[in-house]
């Protein structure tokens, strides 16, 4: 089967700090992958060397068949990130902008739509994130919880076939946690979206992942199934798990 992400050998460091030493992993089409790690493991350093916000140290990576890593100049990355919907851990709305405005940004660019078509898609997709009726607000009139929910609207505007979802759930209340993290894995069975999911929230991780890898100290200390998760008794996942102190993780 082809890979919809291939990561290979990737490094990445800021000055002394070693963030990335040498992960490989892949995607296949419509799986979901979860990332898990402690806080600063460089989980959203990952992320964004994915998506070219960041450029890797060393190492390669191919995203839809393409290897990125090739990638000269920013016009590259375009076909690519069209295909790649992005959630950010702060959401990243831009707050000049309404929610309609916002939605319907890289819809406007890209897709020759009629503004009519345009209001029924961003209808659509704020109903299925549970956000009705806030196409003209801004930003900062909507809750955190709220914002972040915009924000998921407008990663999957495009419905891209890969999603990068960096803390989805973090700041939500349980309800709309849960929703999100059902909504996650209806995007996959009914559009068959890959995604990765970064996340702390184990209740997230339980209802999206159908593999897992924990970071840290630069390396994947675990990877494996769900099923595997639950068996295992890697002691870096025991630790995660139980939120022990002690253990082999540290800081
Ligand atoms: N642009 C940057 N410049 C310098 N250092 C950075 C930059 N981005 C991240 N870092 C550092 O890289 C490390 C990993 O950061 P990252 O944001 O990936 O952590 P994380 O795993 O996402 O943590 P959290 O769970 O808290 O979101 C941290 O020590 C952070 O300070
Ligand atoms: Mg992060």
């Amino acid at each position: 089967m082809e890979y919809i992400v291939k990561v290979e050998n990737l490094f990445k460091s800021f000055g002394q700090l070693k963030v990335l030493e040498g992960i490989s992993f892949e995607l296949f089409p419509g799986e979901i992958l979860v990332i898990l790690g402690g806080s600063g493991s460089g989980k959203s350093v990952l992320l964004q060397i994915l998506v070219g916000l960041l450029p890797a140290d060393k190492g390669h990576i191919w995203l839809h068949g393409q290897e990125v890593t090739r990638f000269k100049k920013e016009e590259d990355w375009y076909p690519v990130r069209l295909k790649t919907g992005f959630l950010f851990q702060m959401g990243a709305l831009y707050d000049s902008m309404t929610i309609y405005e916002n939605v319907t940004f890289a819809m406007r660019r890209h897709l020759r739509l009629s503004e009519k078509e345009m209001q029924r898609r961003v209808k659509e997709i704020l109903k299925a994130v549970h956000l009705e009726g806030v196409e003209d607000k801004y930003p900062a009139e909507l809750s955190g919880g709220m914002q972040k929910r915009a924000a998921l609207a407008r990663a999957i505007a495009l419905n891209p076939p890969l999603i990068l979802y960096d803390e989805p759930t973090t700041g939500l209340d349980p309800i709309h946690s849960t929703m999100i993290s059902h909504f996650i894995r209806h995007l996959q069975k009914k559009y068959n979206i890959a995604s990765i999911v970064v996340t702390h929230d184990l209740g997230c991780a339980y209802k999206v992942a159908d593999r897992i890898m924990l970071l840290y100290k630069g390396n994947f200390v675990f990877r494996g199934t769900l099923q595997e998760l639950k068996e295992t008794d890697n002691p870096y996942i025991k630790q995660f798990l139980e939120g022990a102190l002690e253990g082999p993780m540290q800081g």
